[in-house]
Protein backbone atom coordinates (compact mmCIF):
# COMPACT_ATOMS: atom_id res chain seq x y z
CA UNK A 1 0.00 0.00 0.00
CA UNK A 2 1.25 3.53 -1.36
CA UNK A 3 0.01 6.02 0.70
CA UNK A 4 0.81 10.01 -0.14
CA UNK A 5 0.07 12.36 2.54
CA UNK A 6 -0.04 15.92 2.48
CA UNK A 7 -0.28 18.81 4.71
CA UNK A 8 -2.41 21.56 4.05
CA UNK A 9 -4.17 24.54 5.20
CA UNK A 10 -7.32 24.53 3.66
CA UNK A 11 -10.88 25.11 5.81
CA UNK A 12 -12.39 21.99 6.84
CA UNK A 13 -16.14 22.89 5.63
CA UNK A 14 -13.97 23.56 2.07
CA UNK A 15 -11.61 20.63 1.53
CA UNK A 16 -12.27 18.28 -1.37
CA UNK A 17 -12.14 14.64 0.21
CA UNK A 18 -13.68 11.64 -0.08
CA UNK A 19 -14.08 11.31 3.80
CA UNK A 20 -13.40 13.89 6.20
CA UNK A 21 -12.27 11.80 9.55
CA UNK A 22 -13.34 13.86 13.33
CA UNK A 23 -12.96 11.64 16.55
CA UNK A 24 -16.11 11.15 19.02
CA UNK A 25 -14.35 10.10 22.64
CA UNK A 26 -15.95 7.91 25.43
CA UNK A 27 -17.69 9.27 28.30
CA UNK A 28 -16.56 7.79 31.86
CA UNK A 29 -18.57 5.88 33.84
CA UNK A 30 -20.72 2.43 33.53
CA UNK A 31 -23.79 3.90 31.64
CA UNK A 32 -23.57 3.66 28.27
CA UNK A 33 -23.50 7.50 27.08
CA UNK A 34 -23.53 8.61 23.76
CA UNK A 35 -19.63 9.47 22.66
CA UNK A 36 -18.77 13.28 22.57
CA UNK A 37 -17.27 15.08 19.29
CA UNK A 38 -14.14 16.73 19.71
CA UNK A 39 -13.70 20.78 19.35
CA UNK A 40 -10.05 20.07 18.30
CA UNK A 41 -10.36 18.34 15.01
CA UNK A 42 -13.54 20.09 13.54
CA UNK A 43 -15.81 17.87 14.76
CA UNK A 44 -18.37 19.90 16.69
CA UNK A 45 -17.80 22.54 14.32
CA UNK A 46 -18.54 19.83 11.03
CA UNK A 47 -21.59 19.46 13.44
CA UNK A 48 -22.67 23.01 13.50
CA UNK A 49 -22.48 23.41 9.64
CA UNK A 50 -24.66 20.50 9.34
CA UNK A 51 -27.26 21.12 11.50
CA UNK A 52 -26.21 18.48 14.64
CA UNK A 53 -26.66 15.52 11.98
CA UNK A 54 -23.68 14.32 13.07
CA UNK A 55 -24.52 14.44 17.20
CA UNK A 56 -28.08 13.30 16.65
CA UNK A 57 -26.77 9.88 14.25
CA UNK A 58 -24.12 9.16 17.35
CA UNK A 59 -27.45 9.30 19.98
CA UNK A 60 -29.69 8.02 17.87
CA UNK A 61 -26.93 4.86 16.44
CA UNK A 62 -26.15 4.64 19.95
CA UNK A 63 -22.27 5.55 19.06
CA UNK A 64 -20.65 4.94 22.43
CA UNK A 65 -17.00 6.64 21.64
CA UNK A 66 -15.17 3.61 22.20
CA UNK A 67 -11.82 2.73 20.53
CA UNK A 68 -12.36 1.01 17.51
CA UNK A 69 -16.15 1.79 16.85
CA UNK A 70 -16.88 4.06 13.68
CA UNK A 71 -19.92 5.28 11.19
CA UNK A 72 -19.95 6.74 7.93
CA UNK A 73 -21.97 9.38 7.60
CA UNK A 74 -22.87 10.86 3.85
CA UNK A 75 -22.77 14.87 4.26
CA UNK A 76 -24.65 15.53 0.22
CA UNK A 77 -22.33 18.49 -0.90
CA UNK A 78 -23.25 20.69 2.50
CA UNK A 79 -19.32 20.54 3.12
CA UNK A 80 -16.48 20.10 0.95
CA UNK A 81 -16.00 15.72 1.96
CA UNK A 82 -18.22 13.76 0.45
CA UNK A 83 -18.78 11.92 4.05
CA UNK A 84 -17.37 12.19 7.51
CA UNK A 85 -16.30 9.18 9.70
CA UNK A 86 -16.75 9.53 12.91
CA UNK A 87 -14.07 7.06 14.66
CA UNK A 88 -14.11 6.35 18.26
CA UNK A 89 -11.24 6.89 20.45
CA UNK A 90 -12.19 5.75 23.80
CA UNK A 91 -11.95 7.38 27.37
CA UNK A 92 -9.10 10.28 27.89
CA UNK A 93 -7.56 8.40 30.33
CA UNK A 94 -7.09 5.49 28.16
CA UNK A 95 -5.74 7.10 25.00
CA UNK A 96 -2.55 6.31 23.80
CA UNK A 97 -0.94 5.36 20.61
CA UNK A 98 -2.19 1.81 19.73
CA UNK A 99 -5.91 4.20 20.17
CA UNK A 100 -4.01 5.97 17.00
CA UNK A 101 -3.40 2.87 14.62
CA UNK A 102 -6.10 1.24 15.94
CA UNK A 103 -8.12 4.81 14.43
CA UNK A 104 -5.79 4.30 11.66
CA UNK A 105 -6.46 0.93 10.53
CA UNK A 106 -10.77 1.89 10.82
CA UNK A 107 -9.62 4.92 7.75
CA UNK A 108 -8.05 2.05 5.70
CA UNK A 109 -10.96 -0.25 6.11
CA UNK A 110 -13.51 2.52 5.56
CA UNK A 111 -11.97 4.11 2.62
CA UNK A 112 -11.41 0.69 0.68
CA UNK A 113 -15.15 -0.32 1.34
CA UNK A 114 -16.66 3.52 -0.21
CA UNK A 115 -13.63 3.03 -2.91
CA UNK A 116 -12.70 6.23 -1.61
CA UNK A 117 -9.47 8.01 -2.90
CA UNK A 118 -8.75 10.99 -0.66
CA UNK A 119 -9.29 11.13 3.35
CA UNK A 120 -8.72 14.15 5.06
CA UNK A 121 -8.32 14.99 8.80
CA UNK A 122 -6.97 17.66 11.78
CA UNK A 123 -3.69 17.21 13.33
CA UNK A 124 -4.06 19.03 16.48
CA UNK A 125 -0.73 20.61 17.30
CA UNK A 126 -0.87 20.36 20.71
CA UNK A 127 0.10 16.98 22.55
CA UNK A 128 -2.98 14.92 23.13
CA UNK A 129 -2.97 13.74 26.45
CA UNK A 130 1.13 12.75 26.85
CA UNK A 131 1.26 12.16 23.44
CA UNK A 132 3.22 14.88 20.89
CA UNK A 133 1.75 15.51 16.91
CA UNK A 134 4.74 13.65 15.57
CA UNK A 135 4.51 10.38 18.27
CA UNK A 136 0.50 10.34 16.90
CA UNK A 137 1.30 11.48 13.07
CA UNK A 138 3.88 7.78 13.13
CA UNK A 139 1.43 5.83 14.80
CA UNK A 140 -1.42 6.99 12.50
CA UNK A 141 0.82 5.87 9.36
CA UNK A 142 1.55 3.04 11.11
CA UNK A 143 -2.50 2.20 11.26
CA UNK A 144 -3.14 2.78 8.08
CA UNK A 145 -0.32 0.84 6.47
CA UNK A 146 -0.92 -2.17 8.70
CA UNK A 147 -4.81 -1.77 8.59
CA UNK A 148 -4.50 -1.92 4.71
CA UNK A 149 -2.44 -4.93 4.83
CA UNK A 150 -3.50 -7.60 2.42
CA UNK A 151 -1.84 -11.02 1.72
CA UNK A 152 -2.75 -11.62 -2.07
CA UNK A 153 0.10 -13.65 -3.44
CA UNK A 154 -1.75 -16.73 -4.11
CA UNK A 155 -5.67 -15.10 -5.89
CA UNK A 156 -6.32 -14.32 -9.30
CA UNK A 157 -4.22 -11.32 -9.90
CA UNK A 158 -7.39 -10.16 -11.85
CA UNK A 159 -9.87 -10.67 -9.44
CA UNK A 160 -7.93 -9.01 -6.66
CA UNK A 161 -9.44 -5.64 -5.93
CA UNK A 162 -7.28 -2.65 -6.56
CA UNK A 163 -6.48 -0.36 -4.27
CA UNK A 164 -8.22 2.85 -4.25
CA UNK A 165 -7.42 4.80 -1.31
CA UNK A 166 -4.01 7.38 -2.40
CA UNK A 167 -3.84 10.70 -0.64
CA UNK A 168 -4.43 11.87 3.21
CA UNK A 169 -4.87 15.47 3.65
CA UNK A 170 -3.65 16.80 7.39
CA UNK A 171 -4.87 20.15 8.49
CA UNK A 172 -1.73 21.47 10.09
CA UNK A 173 -1.48 25.02 11.21
CA UNK A 174 2.07 24.11 13.26
CA UNK A 175 5.86 22.80 11.84
CA UNK A 176 5.35 20.06 9.28
CA UNK A 177 8.85 19.09 9.33
CA UNK A 178 8.62 16.56 12.47
CA UNK A 179 5.43 15.38 10.99
CA UNK A 180 6.98 14.30 7.78
CA UNK A 181 9.62 12.72 9.62
CA UNK A 182 7.28 10.97 11.96
CA UNK A 183 5.12 9.63 8.88
CA UNK A 184 8.17 8.53 7.03
CA UNK A 185 9.61 6.47 10.29
CA UNK A 186 6.32 5.04 11.16
CA UNK A 187 6.04 3.93 7.15
CA UNK A 188 9.64 2.30 7.46
CA UNK A 189 8.04 -0.14 10.55
CA UNK A 190 4.58 -0.52 9.22
CA UNK A 191 6.36 -1.75 5.60
CA UNK A 192 8.54 -3.90 7.73
CA UNK A 193 5.75 -5.77 9.61
CA UNK A 194 3.77 -6.16 6.48
CA UNK A 195 7.22 -7.85 5.16
CA UNK A 196 7.26 -9.71 8.16
CA UNK A 197 3.73 -10.75 7.66
CA UNK A 198 3.74 -11.65 4.18
CA UNK A 199 6.86 -14.07 5.24
CA UNK A 200 4.69 -15.92 7.94
CA UNK A 201 1.48 -16.04 5.80
CA UNK A 202 3.45 -18.08 2.85
CA UNK A 203 3.65 -21.63 2.82
CA UNK A 204 5.79 -23.83 4.13
CA UNK A 205 6.80 -25.26 0.34
CA UNK A 206 7.05 -21.71 -0.69
CA UNK A 207 8.78 -20.60 2.70
CA UNK A 208 11.66 -23.05 2.90
CA UNK A 209 15.04 -22.57 4.79
CA UNK A 210 16.40 -22.14 1.50
CA UNK A 211 13.79 -18.87 0.51
CA UNK A 212 14.65 -17.26 4.29
CA UNK A 213 18.30 -17.53 3.57
CA UNK A 214 17.76 -16.08 -0.23
CA UNK A 215 15.61 -13.37 2.02
CA UNK A 216 18.13 -12.75 4.33
CA UNK A 217 20.24 -12.17 1.06
CA UNK A 218 18.66 -9.49 -0.45
CA UNK A 219 18.17 -7.66 2.99
CA UNK A 220 21.90 -7.99 3.41
CA UNK A 221 22.94 -6.03 0.55
CA UNK A 222 21.57 -3.20 1.88
CA UNK A 223 24.66 -0.07 3.25
CA UNK A 224 25.73 -0.83 6.55
CA UNK A 225 24.67 -4.52 6.42
CA UNK A 226 26.20 -8.12 5.29
CA UNK A 227 24.99 -11.47 5.55
CA UNK A 228 26.79 -15.25 5.99
CA UNK A 229 24.49 -18.39 5.35
CA UNK A 230 25.81 -21.63 6.03
CA UNK A 231 23.93 -24.62 4.21
CA UNK A 232 23.88 -28.19 6.24
CA UNK A 233 27.82 -28.60 5.24
CA UNK A 234 28.43 -25.39 7.40
CA UNK A 235 26.09 -26.14 10.11
CA UNK A 236 27.73 -29.65 11.18
CA UNK A 237 31.43 -27.78 10.54
CA UNK A 238 30.30 -25.06 13.48
CA UNK A 239 29.03 -28.37 15.24
CA UNK A 240 25.37 -27.16 15.84
CA UNK A 241 24.58 -31.13 15.90
CA UNK A 242 20.90 -30.14 17.55
CA UNK A 243 19.63 -27.86 14.30
CA UNK A 244 21.44 -30.82 12.23
CA UNK A 245 19.22 -33.11 13.87
CA UNK A 246 16.00 -31.74 13.74
CA UNK A 247 16.64 -31.14 10.24
CA UNK A 248 17.76 -35.12 9.05
CA UNK A 249 14.42 -35.69 8.36
CA UNK A 250 13.61 -33.24 5.27
CA UNK A 251 13.56 -33.10 1.97
CA UNK A 252 14.05 -28.89 2.42
CA UNK A 253 17.76 -28.45 4.10
CA UNK A 254 18.36 -26.42 7.16
CA UNK A 255 20.30 -22.58 6.75
CA UNK A 256 21.74 -20.84 9.42
CA UNK A 257 21.82 -16.96 8.48
CA UNK A 258 23.84 -14.49 10.13
CA UNK A 259 23.08 -10.47 9.01
CA UNK A 260 25.23 -8.27 10.56
CA UNK A 261 24.43 -4.28 11.14
CA UNK A 262 27.55 -1.85 11.58
CA UNK A 263 26.75 1.38 13.00
CA UNK A 264 28.23 4.46 10.79
CA UNK A 265 29.63 5.89 14.39
CA UNK A 266 31.11 3.99 17.25
CA UNK A 267 28.98 1.36 18.98
CA UNK A 268 27.18 2.10 22.08
CA UNK A 269 26.66 -1.75 22.25
CA UNK A 270 26.73 -4.75 20.70
CA UNK A 271 23.19 -6.83 20.82
CA UNK A 272 22.34 -10.41 19.37
CA UNK A 273 19.06 -11.07 18.13
CA UNK A 274 18.20 -14.44 17.20
CA UNK A 275 14.83 -15.74 15.85
CA UNK A 276 13.80 -19.25 15.16
CA UNK A 277 12.83 -20.46 12.05
CA UNK A 278 11.21 -23.30 11.80
CA UNK A 279 9.39 -22.91 8.27
CA UNK A 280 7.41 -26.02 9.20
CA UNK A 281 6.67 -27.66 12.49
CA UNK A 282 4.62 -31.00 12.14
CA UNK A 283 5.71 -32.41 15.44
CA UNK A 284 7.96 -34.86 14.36
CA UNK A 285 7.53 -37.96 15.70
CA UNK A 286 5.64 -36.59 18.62
CA UNK A 287 3.38 -35.38 15.04
CA UNK A 288 0.78 -32.45 16.22
CA UNK A 289 -3.03 -33.60 16.14
CA UNK A 290 -4.88 -31.90 13.36
CA UNK A 291 -6.04 -28.45 15.52
CA UNK A 292 -2.76 -27.42 16.14
CA UNK A 293 -0.70 -28.76 13.03
CA UNK A 294 -3.01 -26.39 10.50
CA UNK A 295 -1.37 -23.29 11.18
CA UNK A 296 2.28 -24.30 11.53
CA UNK A 297 3.88 -22.55 8.45
CA UNK A 298 3.98 -19.53 11.58
CA UNK A 299 6.74 -20.93 13.29
CA UNK A 300 9.03 -19.01 11.53
CA UNK A 301 7.66 -15.74 13.13
CA UNK A 302 10.86 -15.23 15.10
CA UNK A 303 12.90 -15.18 11.77
CA UNK A 304 10.36 -13.50 9.98
CA UNK A 305 10.70 -10.89 12.89
CA UNK A 306 14.61 -10.58 12.78
CA UNK A 307 14.48 -10.11 9.42
CA UNK A 308 12.25 -7.22 9.40
CA UNK A 309 14.52 -5.48 11.96
CA UNK A 310 17.28 -5.84 9.93
CA UNK A 311 16.04 -4.74 6.80
CA UNK A 312 14.65 -1.29 9.02
CA UNK A 313 17.92 -0.54 10.45
CA UNK A 314 19.90 1.13 7.64
CA UNK A 315 17.27 3.31 7.11
CA UNK A 316 16.79 4.26 11.39
CA UNK A 317 20.90 3.83 11.72
CA UNK A 318 20.54 3.25 15.62
CA UNK A 319 24.46 3.67 17.44
CA UNK A 320 24.55 -0.39 18.07
CA UNK A 321 26.00 -3.03 16.39
CA UNK A 322 23.54 -5.94 15.75
CA UNK A 323 24.23 -9.80 14.79
CA UNK A 324 20.52 -10.71 13.41
CA UNK A 325 20.80 -14.89 13.33
CA UNK A 326 18.51 -17.06 11.95
CA UNK A 327 18.46 -21.05 12.39
CA UNK A 328 15.80 -22.08 9.82
CA UNK A 329 14.93 -25.37 9.42
CA UNK A 330 11.61 -27.65 8.87
CA UNK A 331 10.92 -30.46 11.69
CA UNK A 332 9.45 -33.25 9.58
CA UNK A 333 8.75 -36.95 9.58
CA UNK A 334 10.87 -39.59 7.77
CA UNK A 335 12.97 -42.79 8.16
CA UNK A 336 15.94 -40.63 8.83
CA UNK A 337 14.28 -38.34 11.16
CA UNK A 338 15.50 -38.06 14.81
CA UNK A 339 13.50 -40.38 17.45
CA UNK A 340 12.27 -39.45 20.97
CA UNK A 341 14.52 -40.47 23.47
CA UNK A 342 17.70 -39.71 21.11
CA UNK A 343 20.72 -38.09 22.86
CA UNK A 344 22.57 -35.32 20.76
CA UNK A 345 25.42 -33.19 21.64
CA UNK A 346 24.89 -29.65 21.12
CA UNK A 347 27.39 -26.83 20.21
CA UNK A 348 27.72 -25.63 23.74
CA UNK A 349 28.51 -29.59 24.43
CA UNK A 350 25.94 -30.32 27.03
CA UNK A 351 24.05 -33.37 25.79
CA UNK A 352 20.75 -33.63 25.42
CA UNK A 353 17.88 -36.40 25.37
CA UNK A 354 15.31 -35.66 23.25
CA UNK A 355 12.27 -36.20 25.18
CA UNK A 356 9.82 -34.63 22.66
CA UNK A 357 10.54 -34.17 18.89
CA UNK A 358 7.88 -31.30 19.04
CA UNK A 359 10.20 -29.27 21.25
CA UNK A 360 12.58 -28.64 18.39
CA UNK A 361 12.48 -24.82 18.35
CA UNK A 362 14.90 -24.63 21.81
CA UNK A 363 16.89 -27.21 20.47
CA UNK A 364 17.63 -24.91 17.21
CA UNK A 365 18.29 -21.79 19.12
CA UNK A 366 20.28 -23.33 22.10
CA UNK A 367 22.96 -24.06 18.96
CA UNK A 368 22.53 -20.64 17.83
CA UNK A 369 22.79 -18.73 20.98
CA UNK A 370 26.27 -20.27 21.44
CA UNK A 371 26.99 -19.23 18.13
CA UNK A 372 25.91 -16.15 18.87
CA UNK A 373 28.13 -15.37 21.97
CA UNK A 374 31.12 -16.21 20.18
CA UNK A 375 30.55 -12.37 18.64
CA UNK A 376 30.97 -11.60 22.04
CA UNK A 377 27.16 -9.69 22.71
CA UNK A 378 26.54 -7.06 25.32
CA UNK A 379 23.14 -8.66 25.48
CA UNK A 380 21.06 -11.22 23.56
CA UNK A 381 17.61 -11.46 22.88
CA UNK A 382 16.19 -14.51 21.23
CA UNK A 383 12.93 -14.51 19.30
CA UNK A 384 10.47 -17.84 18.90
CA UNK A 385 6.61 -19.53 18.87
CA UNK A 386 8.29 -21.27 21.40
CA UNK A 387 5.21 -22.82 22.90
CA UNK A 388 1.71 -23.33 22.68
CA UNK A 389 1.30 -22.74 26.65
CA UNK A 390 1.40 -18.78 26.08
CA UNK A 391 -2.29 -19.40 25.44
CA UNK A 392 -3.21 -20.63 28.71
CA UNK A 393 -0.26 -19.03 30.82
CA UNK A 394 -1.58 -15.22 29.00
CA UNK A 395 -4.43 -15.85 25.92
CA UNK A 396 -4.10 -14.97 22.40
CA UNK A 397 -2.86 -11.87 22.07
CA UNK A 398 0.63 -11.08 24.42
CA UNK A 399 4.02 -11.99 24.30
CA UNK A 400 5.24 -13.86 27.08
CA UNK A 401 9.07 -11.70 28.07
CA UNK A 402 11.57 -13.95 30.53
CA UNK A 403 15.19 -13.24 31.09
CA UNK A 404 18.11 -12.72 33.34
CA UNK A 405 17.97 -9.10 33.19
CA UNK A 406 15.46 -7.14 34.79
CA UNK A 407 16.70 -3.93 33.13
CA UNK A 408 17.07 -5.19 29.71
CA UNK A 409 13.21 -6.89 30.35
CA UNK A 410 12.01 -3.41 31.50
CA UNK A 411 13.46 -1.69 28.48
CA UNK A 412 11.75 -4.57 26.01
CA UNK A 413 8.63 -3.61 27.87
CA UNK A 414 8.47 -0.17 27.87
CA UNK A 415 9.33 -0.25 23.96
CA UNK A 416 6.78 -2.95 23.19
CA UNK A 417 3.99 -0.65 25.21
CA UNK A 418 4.76 2.49 22.99
CA UNK A 419 4.85 -0.57 20.05
CA UNK A 420 1.53 -2.09 20.84
CA UNK A 421 3.01 -5.37 21.50
CA UNK A 422 1.03 -6.37 24.85
CA UNK A 423 3.90 -7.92 26.50
CA UNK A 424 4.20 -9.46 29.92
CA UNK A 425 6.90 -10.93 31.98
CA UNK A 426 7.04 -14.38 33.79
CA UNK A 427 9.51 -15.30 36.23
CA UNK A 428 12.35 -17.68 35.66
CA UNK A 429 11.59 -19.80 38.22
CA UNK A 430 14.60 -22.06 38.98
CA UNK A 431 12.58 -24.65 41.14
CA UNK A 432 11.26 -26.09 37.48
CA UNK A 433 14.85 -26.44 36.15
CA UNK A 434 14.93 -30.04 38.05
CA UNK A 435 12.02 -31.21 35.59
CA UNK A 436 14.69 -30.35 32.61
CA UNK A 437 17.63 -32.42 34.53
CA UNK A 438 15.90 -35.64 34.99
CA UNK A 439 17.41 -37.32 31.88
CA UNK A 440 19.83 -39.88 30.90
CA UNK A 441 21.94 -36.74 29.39
CA UNK A 442 22.89 -33.59 30.51
CA UNK A 443 19.32 -31.67 30.32
CA UNK A 444 16.51 -33.51 28.36
CA UNK A 445 13.84 -30.55 26.01
CA UNK A 446 10.69 -30.87 28.02
CA UNK A 447 11.18 -30.22 31.60
CA UNK A 448 8.13 -32.08 32.62
CA UNK A 449 6.12 -29.16 34.47
CA UNK A 450 2.64 -27.20 33.59
CA UNK A 451 4.81 -24.05 33.22
CA UNK A 452 5.85 -24.93 29.72
CA UNK A 453 6.60 -21.38 28.81
CA UNK A 454 8.58 -21.15 31.62
CA UNK A 455 10.40 -24.46 31.06
CA UNK A 456 11.10 -23.32 27.67
CA UNK A 457 12.76 -20.11 28.83
CA UNK A 458 14.85 -22.05 31.25
CA UNK A 459 15.96 -24.30 29.02
CA UNK A 460 17.80 -21.31 27.15
CA UNK A 461 18.72 -19.97 29.81
CA UNK A 462 20.94 -23.10 30.37
CA UNK A 463 23.21 -21.38 27.46
CA UNK A 464 23.57 -18.31 27.62
CA UNK A 465 25.87 -18.00 30.44
CA UNK A 466 26.53 -14.97 31.83
CA UNK A 467 25.48 -12.48 29.08
CA UNK A 468 22.24 -10.50 29.74
CA UNK A 469 19.55 -11.95 27.97
CA UNK A 470 15.85 -11.66 27.32
CA UNK A 471 13.43 -14.40 25.47
CA UNK A 472 10.27 -13.45 23.40
CA UNK A 473 7.44 -16.10 23.18
CA UNK A 474 5.28 -15.03 20.63
CA UNK A 475 3.83 -18.67 19.78
CA UNK A 476 0.19 -16.81 20.24
CA UNK A 477 0.81 -13.11 19.32
CA UNK A 478 2.42 -13.94 15.94
CA UNK A 479 -0.79 -14.88 14.37
CA UNK A 480 -3.96 -14.06 14.51
CA UNK A 481 -6.79 -16.47 14.69
CA UNK A 482 -9.30 -13.85 14.13
CA UNK A 483 -9.13 -10.14 12.17
CA UNK A 484 -8.16 -7.86 15.54
CA UNK A 485 -7.40 -4.06 15.81
CA UNK A 486 -4.65 -3.63 13.31
CA UNK A 487 -4.11 -7.10 12.03
CA UNK A 488 -5.86 -9.22 9.65
CA UNK A 489 -6.22 -12.68 10.34
CA UNK A 490 -3.18 -14.70 9.88
CA UNK A 491 0.52 -13.63 10.67
CA UNK A 492 1.00 -10.29 12.80
CA UNK A 493 4.98 -9.62 12.63
CA UNK A 494 4.99 -9.95 16.47
CA UNK A 495 7.97 -8.51 17.83
CA UNK A 496 9.37 -6.25 14.56
CA UNK A 497 7.89 -2.99 16.50
CA UNK A 498 9.41 -4.10 20.02
CA UNK A 499 12.87 -4.58 18.68
CA UNK A 500 13.37 -1.46 16.30
CA UNK A 501 11.38 1.02 19.17
CA UNK A 502 14.26 -0.73 21.58
CA UNK A 503 17.14 -0.58 19.47
CA UNK A 504 16.17 3.07 18.30
CA UNK A 505 16.87 4.07 21.74
CA UNK A 506 20.72 3.73 20.82
N1 LIG B 1 5.91 -24.49 17.39
C1 LIG B 1 5.44 -25.01 18.61
C2 LIG B 1 4.80 -23.96 19.49
C3 LIG B 1 3.57 -23.29 18.96
C4 LIG B 1 2.31 -23.69 19.36
C5 LIG B 1 3.66 -22.20 18.11
C6 LIG B 1 1.18 -23.06 18.90
C7 LIG B 1 2.54 -21.56 17.64
C8 LIG B 1 1.30 -21.98 18.04
C9 LIG B 1 6.58 -25.65 19.41
O1 LIG B 1 7.61 -26.19 18.66
C10 LIG B 1 5.98 -26.76 20.23
O2 LIG B 1 5.41 -27.64 19.66
N2 LIG B 1 6.11 -26.67 21.56
C11 LIG B 1 5.57 -27.62 22.45
C12 LIG B 1 6.55 -27.80 23.59
C13 LIG B 1 6.26 -28.95 24.49
C14 LIG B 1 6.36 -30.24 23.74
C15 LIG B 1 7.21 -28.92 25.64
C16 LIG B 1 4.24 -27.12 22.99
O3 LIG B 1 4.09 -25.91 23.19
O4 LIG B 1 3.36 -27.94 23.19
ZN1 LIG C 1 7.21 -28.13 17.91
ZN1 LIG D 1 7.89 -25.24 16.79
Amino acid sequence: MKLDFEFTKEDITKIKADIFIIECRKMPGEKKKPGQLLRTDGGAALDKKLGGLIGRIITEEGLTGEAGCYKVIQTHGKIGAKNILVAGIGEDREFDLDTVRIVGARISKVAGELKASSVAGVVQPEKVEKFTPAERMQALSEGLILGGYRFERYKDKKAIEKQTFKTIKLICRGDTAPLSKAIATGTTIAEAINYARDLVNTPGDDMTPEVVAKEALKIGKKKGLSCTILDEKGIKRERMNLISAISKGSANPPRFIHIKYTPPRKAGARIAIVGKGITFDSGGYHLKPIKHIENMKCDMAGAAAVLAVMKMLPSFKPNVAVDGIIAASENMIDGKSIKPGDVIISRSGKTIEISNVDAEGRLIIADAIDYALQKKPDMLIDIATLTGGVLYALGEIYTAILGNDQKLIDKLISASKEGGEPTWQLPLEKKYLKGLKEAIADLNNTGKTYAIVISGALFLSEFVGKTRWAHLDIAESAWAKEERDYHPKGGTGAGAQTLIRFLMKY
